[in-house]
């Protein structure tokens, strides 16, 4: 079986993070997204992944995955370009998959428990597809599957306005190669795209029998920033402890703390876990840093109060309010107001930006 792990796309609902690199390697508790679902794929015995790549964010999903052999994986890369859907994305990898079944797996996605059971039952039967669901409370906004009383799927339906049930395709799919068959003769939906949801409708059109599957604990497609927030708390609550780094006597530490071997906790600090802190951070005298946040790589942050917040990397912090609830791209700064005359908040904020002061 392979693997077909989707990194196109354009990011737009996570804008501005999003206009310097692509979604999927946003990180959450430090880990770029896309990571997760390689160790999934890994984890279920799939190490032969094809990475479908859009015109956005190639160089930067192709320098971080590499060859694959850093992730015990072979990556094989796929260029899409534009993103004319995910069925689109999926026959794009038509010559790489073959014969072979595979996992589709949308890079965005991250989920708790794996996809080892979704696996083991689409090859339990002989089966066209199989399909994760899970049920939410916003049906609308996703592919959504009809299921009968015996778990048989009996309709599939893309974001529709008057859902038949809350049940959500999330973003795991497996596949037979017949699957080909239906996208070649596909047409776009009402939003443009060759819809997955609709091929694997065509193939239940065919007689074909698709597995269903409802998972297990958590699961998050990270297309907007809450869902960031929302996946790096449900990730830090599941981290093993492992404070490599320095702890100065004198710092006030409780809770689960991940610490890079190269950052530093300084006398005076304050950090109630769970909380994530990389390479060469720094967290100095009077800062306190509360529960689900995140600090990523390179980063300085003197005399803050940082709640539930994912910081990307490379930030300095100088700043004596409380930062909550936020997701800081790459490279801000953000030092205190008092320090301005005249007075008042000087701000230099990306487009589709949504802040509370
Ligand atoms: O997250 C689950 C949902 O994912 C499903 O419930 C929907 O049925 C499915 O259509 C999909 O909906 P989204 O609108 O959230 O998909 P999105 O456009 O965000 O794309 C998902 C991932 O696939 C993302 O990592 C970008 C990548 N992608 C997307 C498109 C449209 C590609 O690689 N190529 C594409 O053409």
């Amino acid at each position: 079986m392979k693997g077909v792990l989707l990194s196109g796309g354009e990011g737009t609902r996570l804008r501005p993070i999003t206009h310097t690199g692509p979604k999927q390697l946003v990180p959450v508790a430090n880990k770029p997204v896309l990571q997760y679902a390689v160790e999934d794929l890994k984890e279920a015995g799939i190490t032969e992944i094809g990475v479908v790549l859009g015109n956005k964010g190639r160089e930067e999903v192709q320098e971080f995955l590499g060859d694959g052999s850093c992730f015990g994986v072979d990556v094989t890369y796929i260029v899409q370009g534009e993103p004319l859907g995910l069925a689109h994305a999926a026959g794009c990898a038509q010559e790489f998959v073959g014969e072979d079944d595979f996992v589709m797996y949308l890079g965005d996605n991250i989920l708790n428990s794996g996809i080892t059971d979704l696996v083991e039952s689409f090859r339990s039967g002989n089966y066209a597809a199989g399909i994760a669901l899970q049920e939410v409370d916003n049906p609308t906004a996703f592919g959504i599957a009809n299921v009968d009383d015996e778990g048989q799927v009996i309709q599939l339906v893309e974001k529709p306005d008057d859902p038949p049930s809350s049940l959500a395709l999330i973003g795991i799919y497996a596949f037979s190669p017949k699957v080909f068959d239906v996208i070649e003769n596909l047409e776009p939906s009402w939003r443009g795209e060759l819809e997955i949801t609709d091929a694997i409708q065509g193939l239940l059109d065919r007689g074909n029998a698709i597995d269903s599957h409802v998972v297990k604990g958590w699961w998050k497609d990270t297309g907007r920033p809450q869902d960031i927030l929302d996946a790096n708390r449900l990730v830090l609550q599941r981290h093993p402890r492992s404070t490599e780094g320095t702890v100065e006597d004198g710092a006030d530490v409780t809770g689960h703390l991940d610490l890079h071997e190269t950052a530093t906790i300084e006398a005076g600090a304050v950090v109630r876990g769970p909380v994530s802190i990389d390479a060469e951070t720094t967290i100095r005298s009077g800062t306190y840093i509360g529960p689900y946040t995140s600090i990523g790589p390179d980063c300085t942050v003197c005399n803050a109060h940082v709640e539930n917040t994912v910081l990307i990397g490379d930030t300095t912090v100088t700043s004596n309010g409380k930062i909550v609830d936020s997701l800081i791209g790459r490279g801000t700064t953000i030092g205190s107001a008092d320090d301005l005359l005249p007075e008042g908040r000087r701000l230099i904020v990306g487009e589709n930006s949504n802040l509370k002061l």
